[in-house]
């Protein structure tokens, strides 16, 4: 359809995220198209999902190719076949080299489980609960040089309480993650992401204060 924004979805594993951005384009909420699905992993359950929405897939498996350049060309040819103007990474295991990067100066984001800078890479859950921090989250951000890094678009926040598990604290943060990756590419369909530096300001006509979040919660102080 015309004048939506055309996105190139690269996906690795379970793919929640992916449907989450399927479910809000088909409840007329984000105006998008999803063009291509890529998968680095012939047996990524994200391919499966996309099939029955009747989306386009391609499997690109990293170990056909001889370096990360090599399989980074290959995307990069494919994503511009399909015409692809926003590039999200929803789950996809591999680092990008500066070919991927240049080919789509901040029209690539990466979603991550945790609220950036802290707690980047593997292990996330496991990282947070270790350092006991009372707040974890999820972050939206453009893909930059090195791992989780570049410019942040949306983060949510949520509490870590004291009896979580990895697998709790990744379900909380999860259901987050499937609010605000539709909301950063429709910010990003709207043409409201403005980027100076690494700040990226939303344009709002309701930039309300939001309030500040104890965990635990205060008792009248
Ligand atoms: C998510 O937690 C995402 O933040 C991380 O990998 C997980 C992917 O989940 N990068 P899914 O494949 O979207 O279900």
């Amino acid at each position: 359809m015309a004048g939506r924004l055309k996105i190139g979805v690269l996906v690795s594993g379970s793919g929640s995220n992916l449907q989450s951005i399927i479910d809000q384009i088909e409840a007329g909420r984000l105006r998008a198209d999803v063009r291509i699905v890529i998968s680095n992993d012939p047996e990524a359950y994200a391919l499966k999902r996309a099939r029955e929405h009747a989306i386009p897939t391609l499997v690109v498996n990293h170990q056909d190719y001889k370096n990360r350049e090599d399989f980074d060309r290959r995307m990069v040819e494919l994503l511009e076949a399909y015409g692809v103007e926003l590039v999200v990474m929803a789950g996809f295991m591999r680092i990008l080299t500066p070919i991927f990067l240049r080919a789509f100066p901040m029209r690539i984001m990466n979603i991550h489980p945790a609220l950036l800078p802290s707690f980047p890479g593997l292990h996330t859950h496991r990282k947070v609960l270790a350092h006991g921090v009372k707040f974890s989250g999820c972050t939206v951000h453009f893909a930059a040089d090195g791992v989780d890094t570049g410019p942040i678009i949306i983060q949510s926040a949520v509490p870590v309480y004291d009896d979580d598990t990895e697998e709790t604290l990744a379900a909380r943060i999860l259901r987050e993650e499937h609010r605000i990756y539709p909301q950063a590419i429709q910010f990003f369909a709207e043409g409201r992401i403005e980027i100076d530096g690494r700040r990226v300001r939303v344009k709002s006509d309701n930039a309300d204060q939001l309030p500040p979040l104890h965990n635990p919660p205060l008792e009248g102080f």
